[in-house]
């Protein structure tokens, strides 16, 4: 068995910041986590047409934002200028959408660990996880780095050339043939696998490959303690209340 790779985060992970709580991916959503224990969030990253990285979860505008279209069109000043939380409630008009430099100063000081879903535009996906990386490892110098993840094999491919060092997970819906193959072959430290697809098995296999395992989105508690029997090393819920990382560890 291949020794496992340095694992710095803890088992809880907010989803999307805590973005049932607070607007998705927006540093109110990373703060609502936080006030309620969670040391670790996952949030989708992005490039505008210029090639700054962002937090937006959808190809296009139109769900989280005041804006229309898709976002990889887009200048950064034109995003900028967007409104990313009234749409949740009026308490939290006029936030922003995040810049991957703004998280990274949201996370120096306050100790949030994150894993950085790479969520590229259409045909984005190379350019997408190129990009991230290098700021990324850049912006994260001398801190516990992001763990990047990504659907995109050929995002992750694109990370693992442009900064090797940093870690990285293939997220998976199912299991289909050779998955351990896909995720070794790209140097990753860990799976993020839909919660219908994973049982004690399919995690033992994992960590017979020298993987460790994640789990989305886990929001129900029987299933929370289904996983955490059969072994599993994280769980990313929006279940944020449900949830409390001090009392279930
Ligand atoms: O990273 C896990 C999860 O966020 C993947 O699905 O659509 O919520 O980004 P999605
Ligand atoms: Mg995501």
């Amino acid at each position: 068995m291949p020794p496992p790779a340095p694992w710095p985060y803890p088992f809880w992970i907010a989803h999307r910041g805590a973005g049932k709580l607070a607007p998705e991916n927006t540093l109110a959503a990373f703060r609502a986590g936080q006030a309620r224990g969670y040391r670790m969030a996952e949030c989708d990253v992005t490039l505008s047409a210029d090639e700054q990285p962002f937090l937006l979860h959808d190809a296009t505008l139109d769900r989280t934002t005041d804006g229309h279209g898709l976002a990889a069109g887009q200048s950064w000043a034109t995003l900028a200028a967007l409104d990313a939380g009234a749409w949740h409630g009026p308490r939290f008009r006029g936030e922003r959408l995040p810049t991957l430099a703004s998280l990274a100063e949201h996370a120096r000081h306050s100790g949030l660990l994150l894993n950085l879903e790479l969520k590229p535009g259409p045909g984005q996906a190379a350019r997408t996880g190129a990009v991230v990386a290098r700021v990324a490892a850049g912006l994260w110098a001398g801190l516990t780095p992001p763990l990047l993840s990504s659907f995109e094999t050929a995002s992750l491919a694109a990370a693992r050339d442009a900064v090797e060092a940093l870690p990285r997970a293939l997220l998976l819906e199912h299991l289909a043939t050779g998955w351990r193959e896909a995720a070794c072959g790209l140097g990753c430290i860990a799976i993020v696998v839909h919660h219908g697809a994973l049982d004690a098995d399919a995690i033992r296999q994992a960590h017979e490959a020298g993987l460790r395992v994640l789990s989305y989105t886990v929001n129900g508690a029987a299933e929370a303690r289904r996983l955490r029997a059969a072994g599993i090393d994280g769980l990313i819920t929006d279940a944020i209340d449900r949830f409390a990382p001090d009392t279930l560890g």
